[in-house]
């Protein structure tokens, strides 16, 4: 799997760990910044992660910043990215099973590493059960579209 990484500063220590995680496991990972710990806006990262996904199909990515919530929100201002904000194992499953999420959320100042590093796990090992959820997901983009 090919996956995008961003994040701002409160979620750059994170996000080098999930990198490092996802390498191990066989992932491809393309880092998008941000590249230290240096005050950063988190909408940048959520944008250029957003834009490289909708241009390369078949492809996730992860984002991090302090919370999680601010760079969600910018992520899922792009039609086409259901990006899920994470705290526990079972939403991570939940998000690609029910959700088909694209994009893994978290709060590099709420969640410890070793839980973290279990979500991302379940998120990257599960798979969207299609069948009902295939048409909620796709009502999801009715306002994107103007509809
Ligand atoms: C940055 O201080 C912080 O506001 C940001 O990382 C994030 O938590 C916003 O939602």
């Amino acid at each position: 799997m090919k996956i995008y990484a961003g994040s701002d500063h409160g979620g750059f220590l994170l996000k080098q760990t999930l990198i490092r995680r996802l390498v191990e496991l066989g992932h491809k990972v393309v880092d998008l910044g941000t590249n230290s710990e240096k005050s950063c806006d988190y909408p940048d990262f959520a944008h250029a992660v957003a834009r490289e996904i909708l241009a390369d199909p078949g492809t996730m990515g992860i984002l991090t910043c302090g919370s999680g919530i601010g760079i969600s929100i910018a992520a899922n201002r792009h039609a086409g990215i259901r990006a899920a904000l994470c705290h526990n194992s079972l939403e991570a499953t939940l998000a690609r099973q029910h959700n088909d999420a694209n994009v893994l959320v978290m709060g590099g100042r709420l969640v410890g590493e070793a839980l973290a590093v279990d979500i991302l796990e379940k998120f990257f090992s599960a798979s969207f059960d299609g069948g009902r959820h295939q048409d909620r997901i796709e009502k999801i983009e009715i306002p994107l579209k103007g509809r």
